[in-house]
């Protein structure tokens, strides 16, 4: 196994890999290669892929540095809670892996190698909407030993995206945790 950096030729893998491990049609392959695009700051890539040596896919990263967002999946966000500019923090939009590797280690590291991407390009920060219903409470417990810190909860954050959730169907009803991380002492 292997993290890489997610390339343009690896779209249509992920999009089956993100039909079975988020939901049917979370992504469409248009709007993965604009998540690809929104990805890359002056020829840095900060979204990773996990990838078997047989070339399956078995985990993602989506991440977007400063400037390149404006809002995740969902409509809501709180910059007015932070301690930082939007146009100087990161997001984090999608960690998932596969379940045959979760509770492994690999999520952490896969966020790790965008956090050094985001410390090239200058990110005070970076903000995330947690999945609360995540197993085990995994997300938030993830997110929470890298350092992030919560800020306000979003019920049925995903409400309004036309996707099968695994776990609701459809609508949604999952709830967001919108979270922070300051790099660098930032706050
Ligand atoms: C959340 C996720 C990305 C974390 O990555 P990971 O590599 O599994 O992270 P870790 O190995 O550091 O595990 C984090 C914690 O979650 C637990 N965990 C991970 N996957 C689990 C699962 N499927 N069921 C129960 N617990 C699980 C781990 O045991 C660990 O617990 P600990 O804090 O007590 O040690 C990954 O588990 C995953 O893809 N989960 C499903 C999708 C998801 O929730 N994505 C996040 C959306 S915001």
């Amino acid at each position: 196994m292997l993290i890489r950096e997610f390339y343009p030729s690896d779209i249509a893998a992920v999009k089956k890999f993100t039909d079975e491990s988020i939901g049917l049609n979370y992504y469409s392959e248009a709007e993965l290669q604009e998540c690809l695009e929104k990805s890359i700051s002056a020829d840095v890539t900060c979204s990773f892929l996990l990838v078997a040596d047989s070339g399956e896919i078995l985990g993602l990263r989506l991440a977007y540095p400063p400037g390149k967002w404006n809002k995740g999946k969902g409509s809501k966000l709180r910059p007015d809670l932070w301690n930082i500019p939007l146009d100087k923090t990161a997001y984090f939009q999608s960690l998932f892996l596969s379940n045959k590797v979760q509770g492994q280690g690999w999520g952490p590291k896969l966020s790790e190698k965008s956090i050094e991407a985001f410390h090239k390009l200058g990110a005070l920060g970076i903000v995330t909407h947690a999945w609360k219903e995540s197993p085990n409470n995994s997300s938030i417990r993830y997110l929470s030993k890298l350092g992030f810190q919560s800020v306000t909860t979003h019920p049925e954050y995903w409400i309004d995206v036309d996707y099968e959730c695994v776990r609701d169907g459809k609508p949604c009803r999952c709830t967001a945790e919108e979270m922070i991380y300051y790099i660098s002492g930032a706050q």
